[in-house]
């Protein structure tokens, strides 16, 4: 299949620059070399989601074009770059406090360039922080012109002080920015950027600017490349995938995104993340049981099970609607796995409203939740809410929480004893290097003994016993 593949003259011109950006500094860093015999190093510390994550990978794959090597640690590396989130406060404190640690590693190593980018410096009073008591910070972006960074590291090579660029809002999408991904066998791929449901309690819309759709010639494009060089799994990025492709010049459902997608000769399992549940269409779960490189597995964030909450929240769905399309997905798709994300003490919350989520919990069988404290986000309407609730009543519900849940989870995994299942084998345990771990379909993690040349198969695993968040199962 040949796609034509038209990008517009700015995002060409602004990747023209930046590659143009990009010798200058291979010619700079080479002319270091000559004098000093070594080549300069990197390091990228990411906090945050995959969207993040995947960020970092493209901020690599700039830093290696230009001719930097990976640094294994932080101390020794000549360029450090933080990848920041902010989603919750104690995600801004870690960037805080290991921010102080590199000071110290600066003061021993006074070449190191250090850069701050991503969600939280498009907060103005991170800015303002940082400017009255950052000062040892060379270069600070934010994340509407990630692509920028071999412009600004240039221009830092040639001047005293920070560098300040952060934008207000987004420009075109930029496509083709260098890319080292992680895996050689599962990539993460970006469909929308940004979101605009404003969620009362969540910051991402104020960080991310408004909802961008990826040409999807620009996705199929990069997935075809992918798979040539081994991917086999791909995870469709988005805040909300269920609103792909609405605001296109040719409009195209996230569904029929999927179906282009699964037609990629070589590409066995496709997944994606976040679906919001007031989007999820008929077509999509249609699409998710016939076609069978999509993964019968759906992340699918509930927040709170109290129609009241939600309302505040500014969910747009209810208790009820929200149970009614769990039972939707589980008729039409028997073998699904659902999993969730909760947060405890939103403003106002009452032990009745909490009740009612552990009820949702009950009722939905989740085969694993990420489960939060509310954290109080300046400029989200729910700052400003009444009834903020205190530390040790969200506390103590956040525990009664794990207490109802984890059990729930468990038994989701004892469930799969006895079954066989492909899994896609990801790494060597850390607690043990006999123990290779994976993911089946369904996302159920996978502990098995076996050598790491198995590792980026898929081999069928025969499922023997489980434990709360895993199951243990052997070669067949
Ligand atoms: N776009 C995704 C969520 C991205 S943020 C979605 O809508 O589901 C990931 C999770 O962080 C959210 O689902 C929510 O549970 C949690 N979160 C967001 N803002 C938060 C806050 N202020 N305090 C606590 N948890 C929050
Ligand atoms: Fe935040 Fe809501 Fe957007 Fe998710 S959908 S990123 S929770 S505003
Ligand atoms: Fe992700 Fe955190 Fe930004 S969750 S979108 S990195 S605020």
């Amino acid at each position: 299949m040949v796609i034509e593949r038209e990008n517009s003259n700015i995002a060409t011109f602004e990747l023209e620059k930046q590659q143009q950006y990009m010798q200058k500094m291979k010619a700079y860093l080479s002319e270091w070399e000559q004098k000093t015999g070594r080549k300069q190093s990197y390091f990228v510390l990411t906090t945050g989601c995959q969207m993040n994550a995947h960020d970092s990978e493209k901020l690599a794959g700039m830093l290696e074009n230009m001719g930097y090597i990976a640094s294994p640690t932080e101390e020794n590396a000549d360029f450090v770059i933080y990848n920041t989130c902010c989603i919750r406060e104690n995600a801004e404190e870690k960037v805080y406090g290991r921010l102080g640690r590199l000071k110290y590693y600066k003061n021993k190593n006074k070449d190191m360039k250090i850069a701050l980018c991503g969600c939280m410096t498009q907060q103005d009073i991170v800015i303002e922080k940082l400017q009255k008591s950052y000062k040892f910070v060379d270069i600070v972006f934010g994340t509407f012109n990630l692509y920028k960074l071999p412009e600004l590291l240039y221009h830092s090579m040639k001047t005293d002080g920070t560098l300040f660029d952060i934008w207000k809002e987004a420009g075109e999408i930029v496509e083709d920015i260098p890319t080292v991904y992680k895996s050689t066998f599962q990539a993460s791929v970006n469909v929308t950027y940004g979101c605009e449901n404003y969620c009362s309690y969540c910051i991402v819309p104020y960080v991310r600017g408004k909802e961008r759709s990826r040409k999807p010639e620009d996705i199929i494009y990069e997935i075809e490349q992918l798979v040539k060089s081994g991917t086999k799994e791909v995870m469709l990025l988005g805040q909300n995938v269920n609103s792909y492709g609405k605001n296109l010049e040719t409009p195209l459902s996230f569904a029929k995104l999927l179906q282009r997608i699964h037609q990629i000769e070589g590409l066995e399992r496709i997944r994606f993340m976040t679906s919001h549940p007031k989007d999820l269409s008929d077509e999509l779960i249609e699409t998710i049981k016939n076609y069978k490189k999509v993964c019968n597995y759906i992340h699918l964030p509930i927040q709170s099970g109290s129609s009241e909450v939600l309302k505040r929240m500014n969910r747009r769905y209810t208790k009820e609607q929200y149970l009614a399309l769990v039972e939707k997905l589980k008729n039409a798709i028997p073998d699904i796995t659902i999993s969730t994300d909760i947060i405890v003490g939103f403003p106002g919350e009452t032990e009745q409203n909490f009740q009612e989520t552990l009820d949702v919990i009950r009722q939905v069988k989740y085969c694993t939740s990420f489960t939060f404290i509310y954290s109080k986000r300046t400029g989200t309407p729910a700052a400003k809410m009444e009834h903020q609730i205190p530390e040790e009543v969200v506390k103590d519900r956040f525990n009664r929480l794990l207490q109802v849940l984890n059990p729930l989870v468990e038994e989701v995994h004892k469930k799969q004893v006895g079954t066989v299942a492909d899994v896609l084998v990801e790494e060597v345990s850390k607690q043990n290097h006999k123990i290779l771990t994976g993911r089946t379909e369904n996302n159920i993690l996978v502990h098995f003994e076996g050598n790491k040349n198995l590792i980026g198969k898929i081999l069928p695993i025969k499922i023997i016993d489980s434990k709360t968040f895993y199951v243990i199962g052997e070669r067949v």
